[in-house]
């Protein structure tokens, strides 16, 4: 038996060590628990059993516990010059069992293991089960989903990682367009500008596993908000920039029809 409550006030233990005016804590406890409900959406909407519901939004719980560390140590979301925050987090839950701090019933664990390790990779590891895939492809969409509400109500600085505030004035580079116009995936170390990591960001809409997760973007009106964000003064750019909107556009109406 899973119970949530016990977990969150245990989460809510752990973070209490962490600095929460650091608006980077701040804002992964915040897309923590937004993450937990939308696994738990997700998973009824899939009409996953009641155990199993509460299973996944313990791994929305529990799947970014190692950004609080990477922040403290590296004070940087970004995972290429710091460690990768998934493979920390197995290593907090399951060295020394840590995470029996949040489940008491160890049957569970190589599912969360798995799901936490993969839930940020540019694909889900090859040769899982079925049922650990689908743990693993369902804190994938709740994660990016929420990734889009972070990203309208967040800073650049805070989301893109970037120095600057946002990414006026910016050039896209050609590789990221490309991949971008071909509905690809974009790996984070492709991006050369901030403009480059706001696109990025986008492109994980062109990796949901199901159609919950399209449908919260769509129906939130994040898309509009994230444009109206960016203002390119290079005509160039901005072609650019509104041949990627109308294309995000077409690929979110095209997958809720
Ligand atoms: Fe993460």
């Amino acid at each position: 038996m899973i119970d949530f409550d016990f977990a969150k006030e245990r989460f809510l233990a752990y973070t209490k060590q962490y600095d929460i005016d650091n608006g980077r804590i701040h804002l992964k406890v915040i897309h923590t628990f937004k993450v937990a409900d939308l696994c738990q959406k997700i998973a009824e909407d899939l009409h996953f059993s009641s155990e199993d519901v509460q299973l996944a939004k313990l791994i929305g719980l529990l799947h970014d516990i190692g950004r609080f560390e990477q922040v403290r140590i590296y004070n940087t979301f970004k995972d290429s010059v710091s460690t990768d925050h998934a493979e920390l987090g197995v290593k907090i839950l399951f060295q020394d069992d840590f995470i029996r701090q949040f489940i008491l019933n160890p049957s569970y664990d190589f599912i969360i293991q798995k799901a936490v390790s993969n839930h940020n990779k540019y694909q889900i590891e090859d040769g899982l089960d079925q049922r650990t895939l689908l743990f693993c492809q369902l804190i994938r969409d709740a994660d990016k989903a929420d990734i889009f509400r972070v990203i309208c109500e967040d800073t650049f600085q805070n989301t893109c990682m970037s120095d600057i505030s946002d990414p006026y004035s910016d050039t896209i580079s050609d590789s990221i367009y490309a991949d971008f116009m071909n509905e690809k995936s974009l790996h984070w170390t492709a991006t050369r500008t901030p403009l480059d990591v706001v696109i990025a960001h986008l492109a994980l809409i062109f990796d949901f596993n199901f159609q919950y997760g399209l449908r919260y973007i769509n129906e939130k009106d994040f898309l509009p908000y994230i444009f109206q964000k960016v203002h390119c003064t290079d005509p160039f750019t901005n072609q650019r920039w509104t041949n990627i909107q109308e294309k995000v556009l077409n690929y979110l109406e095209k997958k809720l029809k």
